[in-house]
Parts: C-alpha cells; sequence; structure tokens
C-alpha cells in the first residue's frame, strides 16, 4: 500500500511516499529556514505563504523520486493538528484537493503522534504499549501507547517547549537560530559542572517547565557579560555593547545542556516505572541532540529498559512519519473526509 505524506505545521514543507509504512521510497523536504533566521524564530506568515509557493513542486518531486503516479497512491495521509494555523491550511487544502480530484481516500494526523511513528521508520521489532518522549520546537510530551488509537497523555510542558528553550538560550548567547544544534556545537567544548541551573519543578512530577532555566541563563549571561562603551563617529551617539568570553560561553550553553538533557531523562524514566514498561521511544528535533542520544543510552545501560531513537534525520519535520503513521491508523478503520479542519 502506498501512502504519500503531507507535512507542513511548522516551516517545512515536507511529501513522502511510504510503502506498508515501513520502506520510505522518497522523503522531499524544502525548509523556509533562510527566511526567518534574521527574525531569530518562525515567522508565521513568511511559513505559509513560503509553503503554499512551494507545496506542488515538493510532491511532485516526491512521486517522481518514489517512480509512482498519483493513481497509484491508496492514502493521503496530512498533519492536521498541531501547528501553525497557516501552514496546516496549507497541506490540509492541498491533500484534500488531490483527495477529491482522484478519489484517494483521506487521513489527517496528530504531528506529534507521527513524532513517536518515526522510530518505527528504522525499528522493525518495537512491541506494545511503551512510553514516548517528544521533544520539539513547539512540544515537549509523555505519553503512554498502547497502540496508535489508543494514546495517552502523560505529561507536558506548563511553558516553554524543550526545543524553544534551546532556541531562547541560543539567543541569549547570540548564537543564531535554529539553536539546538548551536548549543550542542558549543557544548561540546564546555565544563557542563561549571554552573548549577535547574529546570523548574512542577506540581505533576511528569509535566515539564523550562521556562525558569531560560531566565537563570539570561540572568547568569548578564551578570557575567562585559559592557564596553563603543565610540562612534561625530553624528552617531555612542553604543554600549556587551560581550561575554568564550569560555564561559560554552560553559553555560554545556551546563544549560546538561540540565535539560538530565530532567527528560529523569522523568522519562520515572514514566517508564509509573506504567511498568521497560519500552522508551524519544522523538522530536531535540532527539537528533548526540548528547542527549548518549546519555539516554548510559544511564539505560544496566537496566532493562530498552531506548529507541529514529534516525536524525527523522527526528525533525518530515513528511516520512506521516505517511507511515497514517499507514498504521488506516488499517485500523480510521479515516478522516472532506470536513478535516
Ligand atoms: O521537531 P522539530 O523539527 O519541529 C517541531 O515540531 O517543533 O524540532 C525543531 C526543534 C528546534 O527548536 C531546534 O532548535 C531543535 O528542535 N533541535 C535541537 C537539535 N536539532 C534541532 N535541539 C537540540 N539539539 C539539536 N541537535
Ligand atoms: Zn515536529
Amino acid at each position: 500500500m502506498y501512502v504519500l505524506g503531507i507535512e507542513t505545521s511548522c516551516d517545512e514543507t515536507g511529501a513522502s511516499v511510504v510503502e506498508d509504512g515501513r520502506r520510505i521510497l522518497s522523503n522531499v523536504v524544502s525548509s523556509s529556514l533562510n527566511f526567518h533566521k534574521k527574525y531569530g524564530g518562525v515567522v508565521p506568515e513568511i511559513a505559509s505563504r513560503m509553503q503554499l509557493e512551494t507545496i506542488t513542486a515538493v510532491t511532485e518531486g516526491a512521486l517522481k523520486e518514489a517512480r509512482v503516479f498519483l493513481k497509484d497512491i491508496d492514502l493521503i495521509s496530512v498533519t492536521s493538528k498541531p501547528g501553525l494555523p497557516g501552514s496546516l491550511l496549507v497541506g490540509i487544502s492541498f491533500a484534500k484537493a488531490i483527495s477529491l480530484a482522484q478519489d484517494i481516500p483521506l487521513l489527517g494526523v496528530d504531528h506529534t503522534h507521527s513524532h513517536i511513528y518515526a522510530n518505527f521508520l528504522n525499528h522493525k521489532n518495537i512491541r506494545l504499549p511503551f512510553v514516548a518522549l517528544i521533544v520539539s520546537g513547539g512540544h515537549t510530551s509523555l505519553f503512554y501507547v498502547q497502540d496508535f488509537n489508543r494514546i495517552q497523555p502523560l505529561g507536558q510542558t506548563q511553558d516553554d517547549a524543550c526545543g524553544e528553550a534551546f532556541d531562547k538560550v541560543a539567543k541569549i548567547l547570540r548564537l543564531g537560530y535554529p539553536g539546538g544544534p548551536l548549543i550542542e556545537k558549543l557544548a561540546r567544548r564546555g565544563n557542563n559542572k561549571r554552573i548549577k541551573f535547574r529546570c523548574s519543578g512542577t506540581v505533576k512530577p511528569l509535566n515539564f517547565s523550562f521556562s525558569g532555566i531560560k531566565t537563570a541563563v539570561l540572568y547568569y549571561t548578564q551578570l557575567h557579560s562585559k559592557v564596553h562603551s563603543v565610540k562612534q563617529s561625530a553624528e552617531k551617539a555612542d553604543y554600549r555593547l556587551s560581550t561575554i568570553d568564550y569560555r564561559l560561553k560554552s560553559d553555560i550553553a554545556a551546563s544549560f545542556q546538561e540540565t535539560v538533557i538530565d530532567t527528560l531523562i529523569k522523568k522519562s524514566l520515572l514514566a517508564c516505572k509509573l506504567k511498568k514498561t521497560n519500552r522508551l521511544l524519544i522523538g522530536g528535533g531535540v532527539a537528533a541532540n548526540n548528547r542527549l542520544r548518549e546519555k539516554f543510552f548510559l544511564e539505560t545501560k544496566n537496566s532493562s529498559l530498552k531506548c529507541y531513537f529514529p534516525v536524525k534525520d527523522l527526528c525533525l519535520d518530515n513528511a516520512a512519519m506521516v505517511a507511515g503513521l497514517g499507514y498504521r491508523l488506516f488499517k485500523r478503520g480510521i479515516s478522516s473526509n472532506l470536513n478535516l479542519t
């Protein structure tokens, strides 16, 4: 069975053809990232306008690379929530139009659930049930998954998402956007024990909070920055520039990253214990972080708990995971119609 997946929940435009929920025949992703960089974050209006411009070419590219025609497609699976409304609207409208014109069944799927499914694209024998941790730019959630139509939320962030905290800390350290990979790179040179940051506690133990640690990084950075007065020409006023020593900057990045990862591990292990499962699946953009992957494996090495990660490309937003999840749900008798919003 060939499923065409379409993903437009944030700044990416993705289309992919996946056979029988497993074999990726194509996975095309076009990103509008470069247009957002100078604003330090995704500008929704730019994202949806770019998606409108690229979605046809991206989908044609995915079909061509998979060597299939639209008439061969058995299902269109599209991200229908959660995400930027304008961006989702582009993908959903496009999917509906093809479904109507070609008489192909349609299914709207949940973006966070598709991040969980990404694991099934490179691991063959994952047994149900399991606990899943999704860490991305928009979400930080723990789920108990009995099957993909029986997903129980266990906890979520009360404020910033984990990836969002990486992005904001990168902005504080003036590293650029998106911040996750830049923090990771800088942290490799830093001492992760130098500064004692901590994530705020939450009333429910499986919830998360990252806005406090972000503010702590901000205050620490301000306190340890050197302020210089920069002399300009006679016409222009002087301005003050604050700089921070490279060594300290690396230590801040490393200490921040380590604290966040330790919190994610602690809560995920607690969720596994409470749900009495020894399988933990991790997904979402932050799951591409090498230190996070390494620490999850290290912490569970001597236990019966097994951790699963998607390959790095499939941690980030893509349409293959959307196609895969669509296949799985469709097989369970689930589908949508043109009323999908
Ligand atoms: O899953 P994703 O592509 O989009 C959403 O659904 O949000 O995740 C994007 C997020 C961004 O916040 C980005 O900074 C973060 O994932 N990210 C990382 C890394 N690569 C991407 N965070 C930490 N380390 C990384 N290597
Ligand atoms: Zn995502």
